[in-house]
């Protein structure tokens, strides 16, 4: 779970592009992150380029679908395989699209953070992710929104929160320009710091 440099062993797991891993993956290498360390990225999504991202930074990465796996059960079973072999201490959901069990996160209770593109509780839960979050904050008419991390139990988007940062919208925003200024100074903003400060804690509950 600690290595020998006494760092958290950090598995992202990842859907899609992965600008938020990047943000990680460049935090670590800026000192802004020097409590835990990516050991592994894991894709639910073929083709994700997290995958190409992981690569190029030479950390092992994996595919794994439930489709290939054949069930929730099934899928679940081979990420914690993976998390075992590295020796995972803390899960960071980077824009990971699956909603896990009920099993999964009480195994790893405080050891799941994840980011959400609003300011929760507004525009969250099932149903409420990646572009459409921000097509419904536009729906309403929001004039501010953002980012939050967030602990991940067994509630979509229901866990303790950790650290949030509030947006504005401007006048003409698409859901395409509101997601791009939310993620520039939000969500890689607080994202690596939030990874930080749960690592550091980590480390202290261990002395
Ligand atoms: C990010 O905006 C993240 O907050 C969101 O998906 C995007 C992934 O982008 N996550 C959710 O909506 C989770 N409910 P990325 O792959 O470039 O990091």
């Amino acid at each position: 779970m600690v290595d020998r440099n006494q760092k958290v062993n950090i598995a992202v797991l990842v859907s899609g592009g992965g600008t938020n891993l990047q943000a990680i993956l460049d935090a670590c290498g800026s000192g802004i992150i020097t409590s835990g360390e990516v050991r592994v990225v894991i894709s639910n999504k073929a083709g994700a380029y997290g995958l190409e991202r992981a690569k190029k930074a030479g950390i092992p990465a994996f595919c794994i679908t439930r489709k290939e796996a054949g069930s929730q059960e099934a899928f679940e079973e081979q990420v914690i395989e993976k998390l075992e072999e590295h020796e995972i201490g803390l899960i960071v959901l980077a824009g990971f699209l699956s909603i896990l069990s009920e099993e999964f996160t009480s195994r790893y209770d405080h050891r799941i953070v994840n980011i959400h593109p609003s300011l929760i509780p507004s525009f969250c839960g099932s149903g409420y992710y990646g572009l459409k979050v921000h097509e419904a904050a536009l729906a309403k008419g929001v004039k501010v929104t953002g980012a939050t991390v967030h602990y991940v139990n067994e509630i979509p988007d229901g866990g303790e929160i950790i650290m949030q940062k509030a947006v504005e919208v401007k006048e003409g925003d698409t859901p395409e320009v509101l997601q791009r200024r939310v993620m520039e100074q939000a969500e890689w903003v607080i994202f690596p710091k939030t990874i930080e400060a749960v690592c550091a804690k980590i480390l202290r509950e261990k002395e």
